[in-house]
């Protein structure tokens, strides 16, 4: 079997090998991704299978679930999932009924039950999974609930954030998330407060999003917000051992955090020493989360990609639970953000559309690109080795 091969064809076949190659070469020489990486929905395809199913997907807070019985159906990869608070616990379930496989709960929705029911003939199950009621079933003898519990996914929570893995077969989450763990740890994710949401629907794939994310190259260009708070030539990268990417960018002399005037209408998170309260650090999580450490809030960027060229963003700021008072106010943080999230959404529309045409070759990352190239390679080299790369496995013999 070639690369990209599998029993559903070779759905890589229009990404040459060679091109790339160019992806992995050393940052000066490194060039941008093929156009089908971003168009063709057998690549996509591909993604969903090999990029998102078989590893970590984020689902979103913990606490967006916070009662005993809330569950929600999120899509993950081409599959349906069901994400169950029972108690201290969150359970991970395919949104697939043991009867006859309809789904438990339409995808994207939530709901609050001592049992999760199934629409269609009635069979019930516990938080747990496991079939408690199916009406007529004490006609068969010998039917055996016990061997009709919901079908189980591995599920792991980490600061705050729910991480599912569908193909059941991804590395341990920690080998995974690798020393980011140890990075995020001062700004103590886990006990933030969400307190405010968009939800973006961009026309961009999800890598553009992702590429974009990671450079300050365009900021000058079409941030000119962002750069009266940040130097875009500030950016620093953060050796990586795990499945991820980033670094940090320092603020302005004037700025405490990101904002429009560069004032905190929150307070500094009590975990961070002088020079980490004087840097905003921006992480990408593979394979969809976006996480933007900042000295007094955390915004992090969700990505739910729906098509080649399209990706559904939940963007959210969570702050410590000690501003998070009745009379609280994050339109400081959340402007600034939705002004800049939306000029972002532009380049990323404008680039989509580049890519789709017949005229967009690969083209040159920049040596202030580190970040976005690191990101490139671990796509690159997940297309031409068929699974999740990690960034730390980007060793020489690679590059
Ligand atoms: S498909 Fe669920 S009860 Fe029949
Ligand atoms: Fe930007």
């Amino acid at each position: 079997m070639g690369w990209g091969v599998d029993s559903q064809g070779d759905r890589l076949a229009t990404l040459d090998r060679d091109a790339l190659r160019l992806c992995l070469a050393p940052l000066g020489e490194a060039q941008t991704l093929p156009g089908a990486a971003y168009n063709d929905p057998d690549v996509f395809e591909w993604e969903r299978d090999t990029f998102f199913e078989s590893s970590w997907m984020c689902l979103g807070r913990s606490s967006n679930l916070p009662t005993t019985g809330d569950h929600k159906a999120f899509r993950v990869g081409s599959e349906t999932v069901l994400v169950v608070r029972d108690g201290g616990a969150i359970n991970a379930f395919f949104n697939v009924c043991r009867h006859r496989g309809h789904e438990l709960l339409e995808t994207g929705t939530c709901a609050n039950a001592r049992a999760l029911k199934c629409p269609y003939h009635g069979w019930v199950y516990g938080l747990d999974g496991s079939l408690k009621g199916a009406p007529r079933y004490s006609e068969i003898p010998g039917f055996d609930p016990a061997a009709h519990s919901l079908a189980p996914l591995r599920v792991q929570e980490w600061n705050g954030w729910i991480f599912v893995n569908a193909s059941g077969d991804a590395p341990d989450f920690f080998d995974h998330c690798g020393n980011l763990d140890a990075l995020t740890k001062d700004h103590e994710c886990d006990r933030l407060v969400g307190v405010a949401r968009h939800d973006y629907v961009v026309d961009a794939n999800w890598k553009i999003v992702t590429e974009n994310y990671h450079e300050c190259y365009h900021c000058p260009q079409i941030h000119p917000e962002l750069c009266r708070v940040t130097s875009p030539d500030s950016g620093t990268d953060d050796p990586s051992d795990g499945a991820w990417a980033g670094g940090s960018m320092d603020l302005f002399d004037h700025a405490v955090t990101m904002s429009m005037t560069g004032e905190s209408g929150g307070k500094i998170l009590r975990g961070l020493d002088a020079s980490k309260s004087r840097k905003v650090y921006y992480y990408s999580l593979w394979p969809n989360l976006l996480i933007s450490l900042h000295p007094d809030y955390v915004m992090t960027h969700r990505l739910e990609p729906l098509a080649a060229d399209r990706t559904r963003i939940e963007c959210e700021w969570l702050f410590p639970p000690e501003v998070v008072t009745e009379e609280f106010d994050p339109s400081y943080a959340v402007e600034f953000w939705d002004i800049t999230n939306r000029e972002d959404w532009g380049a990323c529309e404008s680039v989509q559309r580049g890519t789709a045409s017949r005229a967009y070759s690969q083209g040159p990352l920049s040596m202030v690109e580190g970040t976005t190239h690191q990101f490139i390679a671990m796509v690159a080299a997940g297309y031409l080795q068929g699974a999740v790369v990690p960034a730390g496995d980007l060793v020489s013999g690679l590059l």
